[in-house]
């Protein structure tokens, strides 16, 4: 992903910045695209992974639609022209406001999490004089095995309507004459790297569909969300996920019903592994036991280390690039490096709180002020979870086209 040319160029831009490698984003839509279309599956991308108008121009050029948790992600959709008519509107929260914008749009389906919602959405749809499409959110009680911030397909989450619950909601919809039931959305987790969850998803909706089978419910539309993980450890060697055995596996196990759709909503899946968090190195400092990299980017440009105790490989390009200019301007990440060479840094960003870290006892390079460290697999929820605590600027976007 990076050779010495790239890392020179870095040295003249201000860091922190995000760096995309728009050839990773499009050899990644490919691979996707390929593999959907074979089962004619349709794919929304999760706008909340990355809503860089950039990167939302080039999705929608692949024929994606748009999955939105916000009105302003649904604005945001249709200024980029994503198709209203594919984007799906998700979300345990909607305000009237969002709600309304939705409906002005005549986005293609709102994914309800239960009967108020319903209800609040048959309301600003009457008063519309419209109707509004929708699918029952179900909350299908299946452990994603991952963290339990991002775990959502459990009776114990705020998420969905559960099981128990459908006999009401169904009588219910009755009433609601402004809503159309147009399909079942499921979404058990985010950053499940287990395929065999994914299966037992395929299962339960397999079983829910006879619930509405016997009660003579027809559904157009199957949702299964998102939540497929990446390799965060491995980002060269698994830069690509198998697309192919992930699409493969909902066809081989959903029993669909003659003429129903799929859907999916992935986000991480597409955009993680072609960003990056580039930083300079501010001050090494010796600590008691360690010795501390603090960086000049911190929990603010990159939250998932300290929300989630989320792991991000830790690069020094800097280093490398010296390296590679003696080894004949070699691809950077061919580089090898011995463990006698490295030493043990806990890199840090320079936030005032404690958990602003990146990373306890981190293998590099010796490293030293003034050096280019990359934090990989930065694409998926990394800068749009930045902030400005501190009053810190907002981090900048740099484009592999660009520069
Ligand atoms: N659909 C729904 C209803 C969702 O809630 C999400 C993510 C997705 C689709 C997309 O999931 P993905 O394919 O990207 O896993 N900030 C966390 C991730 C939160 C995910 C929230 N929902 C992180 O940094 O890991």
């Amino acid at each position: 992903m990076f050779n010495s040319t790239i890392v020179s160029k870095f040295n003249s831009i201000p860091t922190p910045f995000y760096y995309y490698d728009m050839d990773v984003l499009k050899q990644t839509l490919n691979l996707l695209k390929k593999e959907s279309d074979k089962y004619g599956f349709i794919v929304h991308y999760a706008t909340k992974a990355n809503a860089n108008n950039k990167i939302l121009d080039i999705i929608r050029s692949y024929g994606l639609g748009a999955d939105c948790v916000s009105g302003n992600e649904i604005k945001k959709a249709i200024e980029c022209k994503f198709n209203p008519n594919h984007i799906v509107f998700a979300g345990v929260g909607k305000s009237d406001v969002e709600i309304n914008i939705a409906l002005d749009h005549s986005i293609f389906c709102f994914n309800c999490e239960s009967l108020q919602e319903m209800e609040v959405i048959n309301e600003l749809a009457k008063a519309k004089g419209t109707t509004a499409s929708i699918a029952l959110r179900i909350n299908p009680n299946v452990n994603a095995n991952t963290h339990k911030y991002i775990t959502t397909g459990l009776e114990e989450n705020k998420f969905g309507i559960n099981l128990w619950e459908l006999d009401n909601v169904i009588a219910a919809l009755k009433d609601l004459k402004n809503l159309k039931l147009i399909g079942l959305h499921f979404h058990i987790g985010s950053q499940i790297t287990d395929i065999n969850s994914f299966k037992t998803l395929c299962m339960r909706v397999n079983e829910i569909q006879s619930w509405f089978v016997s009660h003579k419910i027809t559904i157009e539309n199957i949702n299964v969300g998102g939540g497929w993980g990446v390799d965060y450890h491995e980002p060269d060697k698994n830069r690509y996920l198998d697309f192919a055995a992930y699409f493969k596996l909902y066809n081989d196990f959903l029993e669909l019903r003659p003429g129903q759709k799929v859907h999916f909503e992935l986000g991480r899946a597409v955009v993680a592994q072609c960003g990056t968090l580039i930083s300079r190195v501010l001050y090494i400092k010796k600590g008691v036991n360690t010795n501390f990299a603090i960086l000049d980017a911190g929990m603010t440009e990159l939250m998932r280390p300290a929300l989630y105790q989320a792991y991000h490989k830790i690069e020094n390009l800097s280093k490398y690039q010296v390296a590679s200019i003696k080894s004949q301007d070699s691809a950077v990440s061919e580089l090898p490096t011995t463990d006698s060479l490295l030493i043990k840094y806990d890199v840090v960003g320079p936030i005032c709180e404690s958990s602003d870290c990146f990373g306890k006892a981190v293998n590099l390079p010796e490293t030293f002020r003034g050096d280019i460290i990359a934090l990989r697999t930065a694409g998926a929820y990394g800068e749009v979870m930045s902030s400005a605590y501190n009053l810190r600027d907002r981090v900048k976007s740099v484009y592999s086209d660009e520069i």
